[in-house]
Parts: structure tokens; sequence; C-alpha cells
């Protein structure tokens, strides 16, 4: 079984995808946690993110893997540090690169081939699994999402500054030549602006039959 959670930064994808996860005992992968690993290793390499040819060299000596939650990248733990304004600025570039999509979307399908799984990113409804059993798009208020990064970072900056930065991923996001971030026509689109956390999980939830039902685990 394949649930497939889209949306933008701050809609609430990571963790209602961990709780859907966890409620199902399903594997969750978090994919944009995948690009923001490459674009530190570009960064780590002092390659422009924005020079698509010298990336696309690199990229496929980087091995990014997970171990639960915790991302790796050439077996260092970047869980933590792949959050920061440095790598969130240069992961816009590297995960516009078709020779990282192209790779990095072998290696969700490669995962997902033998579990059960909750994936959640931009395009995972669309390119990586147009046949995904559930798909969801979230959405939410630019205000509420901005809100909800500054609650999380550790990092000292403004709620003003967050939106900016999550507005123009946005656009970038949304306007790139490959696999864009856009709802997969037959998404079921949740608006989370309004919705406390336990309210989306359950929406979701609500959404999908198990051929046998787990329950708990929240
Ligand atoms: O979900 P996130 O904000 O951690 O994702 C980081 C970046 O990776 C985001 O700017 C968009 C990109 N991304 C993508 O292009 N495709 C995905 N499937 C997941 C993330």
């Amino acid at each position: 079984m394949i649930i497939a959670i889209d949306g933008p930064s701050g809609s609430g994808k990571s963790t209602t995808a961990k709780a859907v996860a966890k409620a199902l005992a399903y594997t969750y992968l978090d994919t944009g946690a995948m690009y923001r690993a490459v674009a530190l290793g570009v960064l780590r390499l002092e390659i422009d993110p924005f020079n698509d040819e010298r990336v696309a060299k690199v990229v496929n000596n980087m091995a990014v893997s997970f171990r639960g939650e915790d991302v790796f990248l050439n077996g260092d733990d970047v869980s933590k540090i792949i959050r920061y304004e440095e790598t969130s600025k240069a992961v816009t570039p590297v995960s516009a690169n078709p020779a990282v999509r192209e790779l990095l979307v072998e290696k969700q399908r490669e995962i997902a081939a033998d579990h059960d799984i909750v994936m959640e990113g931009r395009d995972i409804g669309t390119v990586v699994f147009p046949n995904a059993d559930y798909k969801f798009f979230l959405v939410a208020d630019p205000d509420v999402r901005a809100m909800r990064r500054l609650k999380e970072t550790e990092e000292d900056l403004s709620l003003e500054q967050i939106k900016a930065d999550l507005l123009r991923r946005d656009k970038r996001d949304s306007s790139r030549e490959y696999s864009p971030l856009k709802k997969a026509e037959n998404a079921i689109e949740i608006d989370t602006s309004d919705l406390t956390f336990d309210e989306q999980v359950d929406k979701i939830l609500s959404c999908i039959q198990t051929k046998e039902p787990k329950h708990g685990g929240k």
C-alpha cells in the first residue's frame, strides 16, 4: 500500500505523515530530507548549487540513507543540519536539477518496493507514484505555515524572514520545469490552516481502508 502526501512546506505534511505511518504501522519516508541531504553534500563540496552540470556530476557519489527518521549523508548523521537556512536555500536549485530528481525518484521507488509506506514530498502523487493507493494534498494559509516553521526552527529568524522564504520556495517549487509542486488530479485536498494536529491525522486516517485495520499509535 502506498500513501502519498504532498504539499508545500509548513502545510503539516511531515508531522501528519509521520503520525499516519505510525498509526498504520507503515514505513515513513520524508523525500524532502533526501533533497536536503544532497543539497548539503553539494555545499560541502563547495559547488555552486545553481551549477546544474557540476551538481549532476557529483550526485551519483552521494549516499543518502535512513535509519528510522534520521537521515545520513555518506554515513554522517545530517538530520539536524539539513534543516538550517543555508541548506534550505541551496535545496531549491538542487531539487530542480533533473539529474538529482532522476536519482532520488529511483531510490524512492526502490524503498517502497517491499514496504507499505507513507511517503511525503512534492511530486509523490504526480510523478513518483501516480498510481498510489491514496493521495493527499495538504495546503495551509502562508501566515499559519510561517508560524509553524517559526516554532520548529532553532535559528534566530523572524516570522517575516520565514514567510518570505516559504513564499520564495513555493514559487520556485511550483514553477520549475521538472516535477513541479502541484496537486494530482485525484488527490484529496486538505486545508490544515484551522485544523489541530489530531484533526489532520484523523481526516487522513478516516479516508484510508487498510486490509487489516490497525488502531492507535498516534
Ligand atoms: O519538505 P521540505 O521543505 O523539507 O523539502 C525541501 C525541498 O525539497 C523543497 O524546497 C522542495 C524539494 N522537494 C522536492 O522538490 N520534491 C520532493 N518530493 C520533496 C521535496
